[in-house]
């Protein structure tokens, strides 16, 4: 099904999309019912009872046995009617978006949200019905952690947020210049070689929507997007996707098929992205080592700008639409407007006909923007027409994460950001090796995070770390 997939993502022609629709059903449904077996169910129920196991293979069954568990919940008529509704969503949501029109979408949201619904009830949860939607993602959160954590977020970043605002920006044009599209890729391979990606495990392709897809530790798959007037896009974007490639790639790939080899959680996930997008990336060490390399590849373009000043412009901060193209900053104010009207929905506080409006007013209320059509508001991004609510978090969790992991691997690996600027980007990956990714899912995220930082997520290594960076960087104090 992956394979499947990816290829429909990257080279499959337009018209093969309705039959590769029915070929994803014919598989998915045959997953299901191998993964609902009875003879599988006592196999497990057994092994769960054997003295003989090792702690790892423990883990193994108990988390195995748990998803078989959860997927005896669906019944074969509701799982069939879901991806149905997912499907005709999926379409309904792609021409709504083309014609810039919620209404065009919003029965067949309607609908879809009224089966997930129904998925919290299959589920169950024991305090908010979005924690069942929520666990889908990150086993073990909770909605009422999800809530305190964004309060406390958005009433540290607002005012950093408004010192910004108030400050000058900087010189951002040289990067909506022409960039020659095939160069740009040239430069992507670049990029992904000097972040130790591996090749022989891997490939790099382009799709409209950037994505990584790991068959199995062997087999990691990134695409990238170039956009030949936003050189940042690709280079935000290959980045991005090589954090989450090297994680998959470091799985291992001996405990294929089970748990332990599997990545832990989407949030731990995407700290992984952030943590090469945001910490590597968009440092000055960094750039420092690589800036040349770019000048090189774009010598007129580039001619009279300096590391210092393409540090600054890859950083400005500026409230905007769209969630994908946001700032390290506003991108959580993005997050958490998705994430209270998500909350609101499944908690009967809002109706899906209310959601225009409120998101409307949200993003009046936290980015000062007047939304002007839905394609650039509530129907930009594709989630929700896949039926994939309680998704958005872990994208803001992630960031937390990769700052307190980043924080920790700074204690460890001695001069580490001279090791990057010197273009030893190694010491880093071995060490989110050996702290993250070879123990696949055999930790909970919680547990991770205590084990290698000594303390549960805690937003205060992210405020610090922006607090620190972008005073530095707009020239005020806090
Ligand atoms: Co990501």
């Amino acid at each position: 099904m992956a394979v499947l997939q990816w290829d429909q993502e990257v080279y499959m022609p337009a018209m093969g999309a309705t039959l590769r629709a029915q070929q994803l059903a014919t598989l998915s449904g045959m997953a299901h019912d191998l993964g609902v077996e009875k003879e599988l169910g006592s196999l497990l129920e057994e092994l769960s009872k054997s003295d003989s196991l090792n702690k790892i293979e423990k883990i193994n069954v108990t988390e195995t046995l748990r998803v078989y568990n959860d997927r005896k919940k669906y019944n074969t008529a509701f799982v069939i009617e879901l991806s149905k509704t997912v499907s005709e969503s999926f379409n309904a949501w792609q021409e709504a978006k083309r014609k810039k029109d919620f209404n065009l979408f919003l029965p067949f949201l309607s609908k879809l949200v009224d089966l997930k619904k129904k998925e919290c009830d299959l589920l169950g949860y024991e305090e908010h019905p979005y924690d069942a939607l929520l666990n889908q993602f990150e086993p073990g959160l909770k909605t009422k952690k999800v809530s305190a954590i964004f309060t406390q977020l958005h009433n540290q970043l607002i005012p950093v947020t408004k010192k910004i605002a108030d400050a000058s920006q900087p010189n951002t044009d040289f990067l909506h210049l022409h960039f020659d599209k095939n160069k740009q890729w040239d430069f992507s391979l670049i990029l992904l070689k000097q972040l130790n990606y591996d090749f022989n495990k891997g490939r790099q392709d382009i799709s409209t929507h950037p994505f990584t897809t790991g068959f199995n530790a062997n087999d990691v798959r990134v695409t990238t997007r170039i956009n030949e007037n936003d050189l940042f896009e690709m280079i935000g974007s290959s980045i991005h996707e090589c954090g989450h490639a090297l994680y998959e790639q470091g799985l291992p790939v001996n405990d294929y098929g089970l748990p332990s080899g599997e990545f832990l959680s989407l949030a731990i996930h995407e700290s992984q992205s952030r943590l090469w997008e945001n910490k590597v990336g968009r440092s000055l060490s960094f750039w420092k080592c690589n800036f040349q390399t770019l000048k090189n590849t774009f010598p007129d373009q580039l001619k009279n700008i300096s590391v210092q000043q393409f540090y600054a412009a890859i950083n400005t901060v500026k409230p905007s639409f769209i969630r994908t193209n946001a700032d390290e900053l506003t991108y959580h104010l993005h997050i958490m407007i998705r994430f209270e009207l998500e909350r609101d929905l499944f908690e009967g506080k809002i109706d899906v006909a209310d959601l225009k409006n409120e998101w409307n007013k949200k993003y009046n209320n936290y980015l000062g923007l007047k939304v002007e059509d839905d394609s650039q508001g509530i129907l930009q991004d594709v989630h929700w027409s896949h039926g994939m609510f309680g998704y958005f978090p872990t994208y803001s969790l992630g960031s937390m994460y990769a700052a307190q992991f980043f924080e920790a691997a700074k204690n460890e690996i001695k001069n580490l950001e001279a090791e990057i600027e010197s273009g030893s980007n190694l010491p880093l990956l071995n060490w989110l090796r050996e702290k993250i990714h070879r123990h696949g899912k055999t930790f909970s995220a919680d547990e991770l995070c205590i084990n290698i930082t000594g303390s549960e997520l805690n937003i205060d290594f992210f405020m610090n770390y922006i607090k620190e960076k972008y005073a530095n960087l707009y020239s005020f104090n806090l």
